[in-house]
């Protein structure tokens, strides 16, 4: 059984879990990383998981571009799709919004894997974002507090990654 891990990822959250399903999933497993590698013979796989991170409820570029140019091929194949992501509340409704229906439909497994906010890798512009968005949240939820930005924080969904892992196995 060969399983390909394909995955976008900007600060390591989706590149984590990419490798985490990797250790958990038997037999012969490569990982790719969708930014650097744009093609990928597919055929050579029995199994893939596709996944990547979502920036204002959109999904790599690259995610995208891997899932609609190989739409009939990854219909063909058993499929997993995860996103990584920080608002736990819409996180099904945002993987559903950026992956192609096709995809959607066919896979066998589609999970949000958590996510993780690394500060010291952040631009000042999105550190701005998470502060003003997660200030916002605050004001209207009293049981959140805004984000402190000098503090790293990873929420990685374990459950969720034990889950795609369980439903790929590889054997
Ligand atoms: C500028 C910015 C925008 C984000 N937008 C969203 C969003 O729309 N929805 C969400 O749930 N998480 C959002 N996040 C959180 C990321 O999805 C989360 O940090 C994820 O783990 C990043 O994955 P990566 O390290 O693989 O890039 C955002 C993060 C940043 C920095």
């Amino acid at each position: 059984m060969k399983t390909l891990i394909a995955y976008g990822s900007k600060h390591g959250a989706a590149k984590k879990c990419a490798q985490m399903l990797k250790q958990k999933i038997a037999g012969e497993v490569e990982i790719v990383d969708l930014k650097q590698t744009k093609d990928c013979n597919l055929k050579q796989y029995d199994q893939v998981i596709v996944g990547g991170s979502i920036y204002a409820g959109m999904i790599q570029k690259e995610v995208t571009a891997f899932c609609t140019q190989n739409l009939e091929i990854l219909g063909q194949k058993k499929l997993g799709l995860f996103i990584c992501c920080m608002s736990e509340n819409d996180a099904d409704k945002q993987l559903e919004k950026v992956f192609p229906p096709e995809l959607l439909k066919t896979a066998i497994i589609k999970k949000s894997c958590g996510g993780a906010f690394d500060f010291k890798q952040m631009n000042v512009m999105e550190k701005m974002i998470i502060k003003m968005v997660s200030k916002a949240q605050a004001k209207n939820d009293p049981n959140t507090k805004p984000v402190n930005t000098k503090e790293s924080v990873s929420m990685l969904n374990i459950e969720n990654i034990n889950a795609i892992a369980e439903a790929m196995r590889g054997y």
